[in-house]
């Protein structure tokens, strides 16, 4: 769907919904009855109006995962509640400026949001750019998972699935298992990947093509890079070029280790599918035929803005911690007997999500830094809402080419550093972990910009 006189209107229904997922019929939930909802198409400067209705049994709502839009009242308000049975209007303002890329769209609602995603509630949007790379083909790809039961009914997630993160034992591109597509040699595709998994890493690989990485969460990479493999965390957008080459190759997840519970739990680490251990065949691609023209090269894209020659008016610490039994939780302790859905509590300072506190105060139009610091045996993708971050410094040490990323992986017990610009926008939103259970549990906080 895209914009006509820049404004795409729509309406979109959260509701279950009956789809065949490889040979099964499974009972899922989903925008306008399809696994992905629909694909949106702007460019900056459009405004996306969405009269969202919820035909769920528990509360929804709508959020616009990395758009630079305000989040006060009808735009991309995290603290909108939407009851079953009722609809809510969004009326979402692109500034003329907004970086072209691939975005997405889920619901927000505290305590539903890993419910919902994993029930099939996700779906892309695009913002084309006025001045794009030339490729024969652009595909997206919507990558999820789902566990499904026998009669294809979702299943219920069990709580050490929550402390860890669930990862469903289905991954569909789509809403397709290991989908096929073909090209002719010679031809250059651009594929924009969506990690839409509510808390599975995906560390994508292509064999037998050339595969260039040419944007990120946040705009486009000022030349495209070559590389052999590049990882999401949830919520995480690669967008890659492939010049194809005859032959069939086939996008693969490798195994991720993003830390585990092990020597708390006792036994197999809960969310420990096949997923952590083998890779998974996401998608096949079928290079023949006759070859086709050749495509012209790529033209640089704009460069990036750098906040590490701007001055920064604040410095800010944010440490993610799971506890236990009220004392923190580090490497393997551990013998209580109870549930862990109990004795597990998920923090960012101290504190888990209040809706009604505000954690941060920041001046608008400021720019800001955060040093993000995790205290726990497990990765925590931090997200924060309307403000894009650059990272720093990460795991690895100090990062040289301007790096944009709306989710930045906080390594277990490591520490990343990034810096914000708080432009445009005064209004209250929220900052939390991309590992949606963490996310619903309460490793979320808020952020005031005014
Ligand atoms: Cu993709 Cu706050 O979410
Ligand atoms: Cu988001
Ligand atoms: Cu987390």
């Amino acid at each position: 769907l895209s914009a006509a006189d820049g404004l795409l209107e729509l309406d979109l229904a959260a509701a279950p919904a009956t789809v065949r997922v490889g040979a099964r019929t499974a009972h899922v939930q989903a925008f306008n009855g399809s696994l992905p909802g629909p694909t949106l198409r702007l460019r900056p400067g459009n405004t996306l109006r969405v009269a969202m209705t919820n035909r769920l049994e528990v509360p929804t709502n709508l959020h616009v995962h990395g758009l630079h839009v305000s989040p006060e009242g009808h735009g991309d308000n995290p603290f909108v509640s939407i009851a079953p049975g009722e609809s809510f209007d969004y009326d979402l303002a692109l500034p003329e400026d907004h970086p072209p890329g691939t975005y997405w769209y889920h619901p927000h609602r505290h305590g539903h949001v890993a419910d919902q995603l994993a029930a099939g509630l996700y779906g892309a949007i695009v913002v084309e750019s006025p001045d794009p790379v030339p490729v024969t083909r652009e595909r997206v790809l919507v990558v999820s998972d789902i566990t499904l039961d026998a009669s294809g009914v979702l299943a219920a997630v069990s709580p050490p699935e929550q402390m860890m993160g669930r990862e469903g034992e289905t991954v569909l591109v789509n809403g397709q298992v290991r989908p096929a597509a073909t090209a002719a040699p010679g031809e250059r595709e651009l594929w924009r990947v969506v990690n839409a998994c509510p808390a599975r890493f995906l560390r994508l690989t292509l064999d037998g093509q050339t595969l260039r990485l040419s944007g990120r969460d946040v705009g486009r990479l000022p030349a495209p890079r070559e590389i052999t493999e590049v990882t999401l965390a949830p919520g995480n957008r690669a967008e890659l070029l492939v010049d194809t080459r005859g032959g069939t190759s086939t996008l693969t997840a490798a195994p991720v280790d993003r830390g585990s519970m092990d020597g708390m739990m006792g036994g197999r680490t809960p969310g420990d599918g096949p997923g952590n251990d083998e890779p998974i065949e996401l998608l096949t691609l079928e290079v023949t035929g006759a070859p086709a023209g050749a495509v012209g090269p790529v033209p640089p894209g704009p460069a990036p803005r750098d906040l590490r020659g701007e001055p920064v008016a604040a410095r800010r610490t944010l440490d993610f911690a799971m506890g236990m039994d009220g004392g923190m939780m580090s490497g393997g302790m551990m013998g209580s007997t109870r549930g862990p859905g109990s004795m597990t509590t998920f923090t960012i300072n101290g504190e888990p999500f209040d809706e009604d506190r505000t954690d941060q105060r920041v001046a608008p139009g400021t720019v800001e830094e955060w040093t993000l610091t995790n205290s726990s045996p497990m990765d925590h993708p931090m997200h924060l809402h309307v403000w894009p971050m650059q990272v720093v410094a990460d795991g690895d040490g100090d990062v040289d080419a301007p790096l944009w990323l709306d989710v930045v992986d906080i390594p277990a017990f490591g520490e990343v550093v990034v810096r914000v610009a708080f432009d445009d926008f005064t209004g209250r939103t929220v900052y939390h972990c991309h590992i949606l259970d963490h996310e619903d549990l309460g490793m979320m906080g808020t952020v005031e910009v005014r």
